[in-house]
């Protein structure tokens, strides 16, 4: 759905306590894997957001039923009627994190037909190592246009050695390492929280796998995976947005179910910058108090545990708010800087040379029609919104449904101005913001 904006009015510092749900990447590819049985699984504290539903619309258009009690996150699939392996591009297309029903599918019926998968812009995207590996697997891969389609009489146990640790990657060939005959190793795999949480799924359903260091995994392979029921961990990343967003207004924020030591080097910087983190026992817990005269701080994305990808858009409005120059890096994706021209727009000082953007800190910033490009643009935007001199209106609000249950009535609840409108209606003073973007000269 493209209609519908978010306005945002400069906001008064945020202040208090929120809770926080299930995290969307590791919902979407838990699902998947659930594939792999044959019966009835319960997932809890599942996210309602925009791509967790077409994950559910892909699972029962290939035969699962499934029923998501949305108040309280609930989720039940009952895997026992699948009998397809065919995704069909409307649904493909709408999300990257669909060509995950791969693994599953092969692992489970020897094929999977699937269109090539959409999402987010950020550069060209390939699934390469999915594909290069699959086929060290045994796996017959033809495409045809925009459809791939994978065949395999018998999935081969292999070691196989990834040159980059791709998330998406490390998933797909675990799920069908789990059911091929023998022992898989794969080397330089992605250990993100969320993939750690697949790994915890897995072995529930009756899974061999270990976690060789320094980045290795050794799967040994099993005949029958079983129903599960499993809690999915808190969202990293919605926890980042929220001690983001209270940091831009300079509020201070309780965020009693984070998982601190998920966001570390988040923290670190956040400390740099003066901000005071308090962290609770065990790493479960964060309260951020925020400094009124943050000092710019320099970092560069990477796999985890660096600092994540998904957070380089919302840690920009930061910098520009910050007294002096930060350099940012964007090391994991080549195209992830869209979102420049936006704060450009509201009166961000930033240059871009490659995939560094150079940001020189600014008085203010101020209220602007913008366009989301991708999940975590859209969150830099907001926060944008809530400290810019007058009204934002951010269009391209997909982006925002597709990653987050909810985030605006959190942010509302902490004194965020922020409403979401359904239909493309502006409210009236969208002409002011207009005003302003053209009085910008941008
Ligand atoms: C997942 C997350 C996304 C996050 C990203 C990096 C989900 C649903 N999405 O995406 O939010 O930003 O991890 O933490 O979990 N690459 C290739 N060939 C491939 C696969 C990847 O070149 O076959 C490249 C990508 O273009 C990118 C890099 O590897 O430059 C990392 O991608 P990857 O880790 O696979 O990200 P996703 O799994 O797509």
């Amino acid at each position: 759905m493209n209609n519908g904006f978010i306005k945002i009015e400069q906001s008064p510092p945020l202040k208090g306590q929120v809770e926080l749900i299930g995290a969307k990447n590791a919902v979407l590819v838990i699902i998947t894997s659930l594939l792999l049985t044959n019966g009835k699984s319960k997932l809890k504290n599942v996210p309602c957001s925009v791509d967790v539903l077409h994950m559910i619309k892909l699972l029962s258009q290939l035969g699962a039923e499934i029923v998501f009690d949305k108040e309280r996150h609930i989720l039940e699939v009952d895997t026992t009627g699948v009998n397809k392996w065919e995704v069909p591009s409307a649904i493909m297309k709408k999300m990257r994190a669909s060509v995950l029903v791969m693994g599953p599918l092969l692992a489970r019926f020897g094929r999977a037909h699937i269109a090539l998968p959409g999402g987010c812009v950020l550069g060209s995207r390939p699934i390469d190592y999915h594909v290069k590996n699959f086929a060290k697997m045994g796996v017959t891969i033809q495409m045809d246009g925009d459809f791939l389609f994978a065949k395999t009489t018998k999935l081969i146990s292999q070691r196989l050695v990834f040159e980059y640790p791709s998330v998406g990657a490390t998933e797909n060939i675990l799920m069908a390492a789990v059911l091929a005959r023998g022992t898989t190793k794969i080397i330089n795999v992605a250990l993100e929280p969320e993939v750690l949480d697949l790994i915890a799924v897995l072995q529930k359903m009756g899974a061999k796998i270990t976690i060789q260091p320094p980045a290795s995994l050794e799967i040994e392979g099993v005949e029958d995976l079983f129903p599960i029921e499993h809690e999915i961990i808190m969202d990293r990343l919605e926890t980042g947005s929220l001690l983001l967003a209270t940091a831009v207004t300079g509020g201070t924020i309780n965020v009693p179910q984070a998982p601190a030591y998920s966001l570390d080097v988040l923290l670190l910087k956040l400390e740099e910058m003066e901000h005071t983190i308090e962290i609770g026992p065990e790493g479960s817990g964060i309260t951020l108090n925020a400094t009124q005269s943050p000092r710019a701080v320099s970092f560069k994305t990477g796999p985890y545990p660096n600092f994540p990808t998904d957070l380089q858009a919302p840690m920009m409005v930061l910098q520009s708010l910050a007294s002096g120059t930060s350099v940012i890096e964007e090391t994991v994706f080549e195209n992830r800087l869209l979102h420049v021209h936006e704060l450009q727009k509201m009166g961000a000082q930033i240059k871009v040379e490659h995939n560094k953007a150079i940001v020189t800190g600014v008085e203010k910033l101020y209220g602007a029609n913008v366009t989301a490009t991708d999940i975590r643009a859209s969150c830099a935007l907001v926060l944008a919104g809530l400290v810019a001199d007058g009204t934002t209106i951010m269009s391209g609000i997909q982006h925002w449904r597709r990653g987050y249950d909810a985030l605006e009535q959190k942010l509302a609840s902490l004194g965020a101005r922020i409403q979401l409108f359904d239909s493309e209606e502006l409210p009236v003073d969208v002409a002011e913001a207009k005003h302003r973007e053209k009085h910008l000269n941008v």
